[in-house]
């Protein structure tokens, strides 16, 4: 294990399995540890990459406690026929929630009224922050999948209209509440879009300066997906010129922000550690789903979500 699990996961993989835990030690300590491995749990903060798969020659699977796998080096993987998984499933609803509570923070511009009480003023002073309503404004959704389809119920309760794209557009639009739309479309008709999509070489930068163009001046973007899918200094140039209003964001590039990073000297933007998944509950269902992956793995059962790797 290279990410530490809570307790009870820790206890039910040592029923079955001698469990090393090198999450407290640094990570050029890991290969001595990895010679013998045959399991390796991580989740998605750890790089696993060639070097690091090379030096565990015994290794059938890695379950990464996350549902993103952008942090594998899939083809690695398949070369040795080496098993992947992730948690998908368990952090839906966690996922939908922080997703909306980011929607709210940027359509109400809570980023601008916390500097706001935090340089001394309150409502009754001068420009003061007013957000925008949510009843009746247009939500873009960035990949529609499960836990878009979960966003998309809490974004109804507060009367928005959704629509959202998809690589394929769906065949049960009517049924989620959400329309289909062309990327570009979207960009240019949503008050506020919010990627969901998984970081692939073909969503790393979608939010370059031409996507910041088609967006509305009025609209304001929510990243809960992978920091890499928004061009960082595309994003300061479109807030800059007002080409956009604002953005939360839950995920960045790099990460985490260094301290003295311009994106935190803004009141236009708020950003949160990459907590999307970050609940007691969750976390601990996400890290046993891993766990019972790695055991499957290892009692040569199927895994309960394996990852295709590429052939
Ligand atoms: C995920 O599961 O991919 C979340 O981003 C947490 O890492």
């Amino acid at each position: 294990m290279t990410t530490p699990v809570p307790p009870v996961v820790l206890e039910h993989l040592a029923e079955r399995t001698e469990v090393v835990d090198v999450s407290a030690q640094p990570r050029d300590a890991w290969p001595a540890v990895l010679a013998d491995a045959q399991g390796l749990l991580v989740n998605s903060q750890v790089k696993v990459d060639g070097t690091l798969i090379a030096a565990a020659p015994a290794l059938r699977i890695v379950a990464s406690a996350s549902v993103g796998v952008d942090n594998v080096d899939a083809k690695a993987l398949a070369a040795r026929g080496i098993l992947l998984s992730n948690s998908r499933g368990s952090l839906i609803e966690a996922v939908a929630d922080l997703s909306f509570g980011l929607i709210i923070m940027a359509m109400r511009r809570l980023a601008y009224g916390m500097y706001w009480v935090r340089s001394g003023r309150w409502m009754t002073e001068g420009d003061a922050p007013y957000g925008r309503d949510l009843a009746g404004a247009t939500l873009g959704i960035i990949g529609l999948g499960d836990i878009g389809s979960a966003l998309v119920r809490r974004a109804h309760a507060s009367a928005m209209r959704v629509i959202y794209t998809n690589r394929t557009p769906r065949t049960d639009d009517e049924r989620i509440g959400a329309t289909y739309r062309p990327f570009d479309a979207l960009l240019a008709e949503a008050d506020c879009v919010i990627a969901l999509v998984p970081l692939t070489p073909q969503t790393r930068g979608l939010f370059d300066d031409a996507a910041f163009a088609k967006m509305r001046p009025d609209a304001v973007l929510v990243n809960a997906a992978r920091g890499p899918i928004v061009d960082t200094a595309a994003l300061l140039r479109a807030l800059d010129q007002k080409r956009i209003a604002g953005a939360v964001l839950d995920v960045t590039d790099p990460e985490p922000l260094p301290p003295d990073h311009p994106l935190l000297a803004r009141n236009d933007v708020l950003v949160v550690p990459h907590v999307g998944s970050a609940t007691i509950e969750t976390r601990t269902r996400m890290a046993m789903l891993a766990a019972e992956n790695v055991l499957a793995a290892l009692e040569g059962k199927p895994l309960l979500t394996a990852v295709a790797l590429p052939s």
